[in-house]
C-alpha cells in the first residue's frame, strides 16, 4: 500500500503486476469463471483504486443508526475482525515464495500434465479455477479415486497446515505429495528432474532461480523412495491397531530406480524436487480473494459510506448477525474465516460402511516423519521458530494428541460458495446441506472423538438458514487477473 490508495485488482503491493492489464482482466476473469458473481461494483471502480480503509479504524460515528438497528454495537465490532484480509503472511521456508519469476514457473508446472505418470493429470485437473479451484466431485479422481475431497486453493497462502489432516507444514512440501501419489499424478521425483532438464524453457526458468540442474545422464528414468503406505488412503491408517500394510514396495520400479542413486545424487534430486514445490507454492500464493461484498460492507462500517454499507442486502446482513451470534465465528475466525486449527465438526462420512477417516491423528505422524518439513534440510529457514512448528505436535510418548482423532482443518470460508461439495469427503452437496448439518446435527455420525463443548446444534429455523447462506455467498470475490488462470504463454 502506498500513497493512500491500494490497487484493487492484481492485488498486493510487490507482486509486480502492471496496472495496465487490470481493466481487461476484470472482463475476462469474470467470463472465464463462468459468470460467477463478482463483488458489488463501487462508484470509483473505473479507476481500480479505492480509498484505503485502515484496519485500525473503528466504527464510523452514526453507523449503528444508519443500519437502522439491524445490529448492536458489539456485533459490529466483532464484524470488524473479519476484514480486511491482510496480504498473505511471508513464508520464510520458501525464499522464492514472492518472486514473480517463481510464480510464473509454478504456474507453468501447475498446468503441466507431464509431471504425471501417464502424462494426463496436472494439478489443474483437480484444482480448476471455474470450480473454485476444486474439482466439483465429492472424492477426487486422478489416476484413480482418492479418499478425500479436493479443497479449494483460494487463499491457501494463509494456512499454517496443509491437507484436511494437516500432514504438511508448508505449501511447498504439500505440492510434492500429489505429484508422487499413485492415485493422484503417479509421477516421481527423478522423472520430474528429467522433465525440467529436457524442456529448454523450463530448464532456463529453473536455473535462473535455483542454479544449475544436476547432470541427468547418470540418472535412471524413474525413482523415488516408495513408502509402505504408498497407495493406502491417507489418514485411514490406524496407528493403534497396527493395520499397517505389508512391506511390498521394495520391487516397485520407482524404488528400484531410487536404489540405484548414491547419497549425493539423491540429495540433488530431492533439492530439485523441493524447488519445484517452492515454484508451485509461489504460484498458489497469488490465488488470493480479499474484496468480497462483505469486505465492502465492513469498509462501510469504518467510513459510514452508505454505498458500501449497501454491499450486503438485508438477508446477508441478517446472516452475518447469525454467523456472529452462533458458534460459527469461534472456529471460522479472523479475516480468512479460519482459525487454521483442527476440529471435529461431525461432518457425515460419504460412505458410512467405509473405514473411519481419523483425520489429524493420521496426519501428525506423517508430517513428523517427512524430510521436506519446514525445519528440515530443504527449508530456506530451518532455524526459525516458525519453521519448527511440526516439532511441537507429539506428546512425550511420541504420539499425536488423542483428541486429534476425527479432527479436520477448519477451511476458510472466502469464496466457499464457488466450490461445492463440502467437507473432507465432499459429503455435503451444497451450502444448504452444510447449514442444515450445523443446525440439527441430525446427519452427524455417532460421536467417537472429542467434540468441543460449545459444538451443539445451532437450531436455526429455515428463514435463518437461508439468511446464513446469503451471508456465506457474500464472501465471494473471484476477481483475479485472468492471466493466472491458464498456463503462461
Ligand atoms: C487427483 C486430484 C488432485 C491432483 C492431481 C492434485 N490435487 Fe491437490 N488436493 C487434492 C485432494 C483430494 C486434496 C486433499 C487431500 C487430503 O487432505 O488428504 C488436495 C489438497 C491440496 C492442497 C491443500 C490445501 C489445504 O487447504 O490444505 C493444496 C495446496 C493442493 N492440493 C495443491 C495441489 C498442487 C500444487 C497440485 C499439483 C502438484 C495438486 N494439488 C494436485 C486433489 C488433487
Ligand atoms: C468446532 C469448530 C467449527 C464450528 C463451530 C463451525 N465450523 Fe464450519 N467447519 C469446521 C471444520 C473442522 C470443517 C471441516 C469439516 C470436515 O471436513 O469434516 C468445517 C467446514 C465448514 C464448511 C465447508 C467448507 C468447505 O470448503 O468444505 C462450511 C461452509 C462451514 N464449515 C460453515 C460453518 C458455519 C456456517 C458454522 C456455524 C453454523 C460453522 N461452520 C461452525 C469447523 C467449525
Amino acid at each position: 500500500m502506498k500513497g493512500g490508495v491500494w490497487v484493487r485488482r492484481g492485488c498486493a503491493a510487490g507482486w509486480g503486476l502492471g496496472r495496465v492489464t487490470l481493466a481487461i482482466a476484470v472482463a475476462t476473469a469474470t467470463a472465464s469463471l463462468g459468470g460467477l458473481p463478482g463483488p458489488a461494483p463501487l462508484a470509483d471502480d473505473e479507476d481500480d483504486v479505492v480509498e484505503v480503509v485502515e484496519a485500525s479504524r473503528g466504527l464510523a460515528p452514526g453507523v449503528l443508526e444508519q443500519l437502522a438497528g439491524a445490529f448492536d454495537e458489539e456485533e459490529l465490532r466483532r464484524a470488524l475482525r473479519f476484514s480486511p484480509l491482510p496480504p498473505p503472511p511471508p513464508d520464510p521456508t520458501n525464499a522464492v515464495g514472492d518472486d514473480p519469476r517463481a510464480a510464473r514457473l509454478g504456474q507453468r508446472l501447475f498446468f503441466d500434465t507431464a509431471l504425471s505418470g501417464n502424462g494426463e493429470v496436472s494439478c489443474a485437473t483437480c484444482h480448476q479455477a471455474e470450480l473454485g479451484f476444486g474439482d466439483g466431485r465429492p472424492l477426487s479422481r486422478g489416476l484413480d479415486d482418492v479418499a478425500r475431497h479436493a479443497p479449494t486453493l483460494w487463499n491457501v497462502a494463509y494456512q499454517r497446515w496443509f491437507f484436511w489432516d494437516g500432514r504438511r507444514d508448508t505449501l511447498w512440501s504439500q505440492a510434492l505429495v500429489p505429484i508422487e501419489h499413485p492415485k493422484e499424478m503417479g509421477g516421481d521425483r527423478v522423472a520430474t528432474v528429467h522433465h525440467l532438464a529436457g524442456d529448454p524453457r523450463l530448464a532456463a526458468a529453473y536455473e535462473e532461480l535455483f542454479g544449475a540442474l544436476p547432470d541427468t545422464r547418470a540418472l535412471p528414468a524413474h525413482g523415488r523412495p516408495v513408502p509402505d503406505d504408498d497407495d493406502h488412503p491417507h489418514g485411514f491408517l490406524r496407528p493403534d491397531d497396527a493395520e499397517v500394510p505389508e512391506h511390498g514396495h521394495d520391487d516397485h520400479p520407482h524404488q528400484l530406480g531410487w536404489d540405484q542413486l548414491d547419497a549425493e545424487q539423491r540429495l540433488a534430486v530431492d533439492q530439485v524436487f523441493a524447488n519445484v514445490g517452492k515454484a508451485l507454492a509461489a504460484y498458489q500464493r497469488r490465488l488470493v480473494s480479499r474484496r468480497a461484498p462483505f469486505d465492502v460492507f465492513v469498509e462501510g462500517l469504518r467510513t459510514g459510506d452508505a454505498a458500501r454499507l449497501a454491499a450486503l442486502d438485508a438477508p446477508a446482513q441478517r446472516g452475518l448477525r447469525i454467523f456472529l451470534n452462533s458458534h460459527c465465528h469461534l472456529c471460522h475466525s479472523g479475516p480468512a474465516f479460519s482459525d487454521f486449527e483442527f476440529h471435529d465438526a461431525r461432518f457425515p462420512p460419504l460412505d458410512p460402511t467405509a473405514p473411519d477417516d481419523l483425520g489429524r491423528w493420521g496426519g501428525v505422524p506423517d508430517l513428523v516423519g517427512n524430510p521436506f518439513r519446514g525445519d528440515g534440510p530443504f527449508s530456506d529457514a530451518p532455524g526459525l521458530p516458525e519453521s519448527a512448528k511440526a516439532g511441537y505436535l507429539l506428546d512425550g510418548a511420541g504420539l499425536p494428541d488423542h483428541d486429534s482423532r476425527y479432527q479436520f482443518k477448519t477451511p476458510g470460508l472466502r469464496n466457499v460458495a464457488t466450490s461445492p461439495p463440502y467437507g473432507h469427503q465432499g459429503s455435503l452437496p451444497d451450502l444448504a446441506a452444510v447449514i442444515t448439518h450445523y443446525s440439527t446435527l441430525s446427519d452427524a455420525p455417532p460421536l467417537k472423538g472429542h467434540v468441543e463443548r460449545f459444538f451443539v446444534p445451532a437450531g436455526l429455523v429455515p428463514e435463518e438458514r437461508a439468511d446464513l447462506r446469503a451471508f456465506l455467498e457474500s464472501l465471494t470475490d473471484t476477481d483475479i487477473d485472468a492471466e493466472w488462470l491458464a498456463p503462461p504463454r
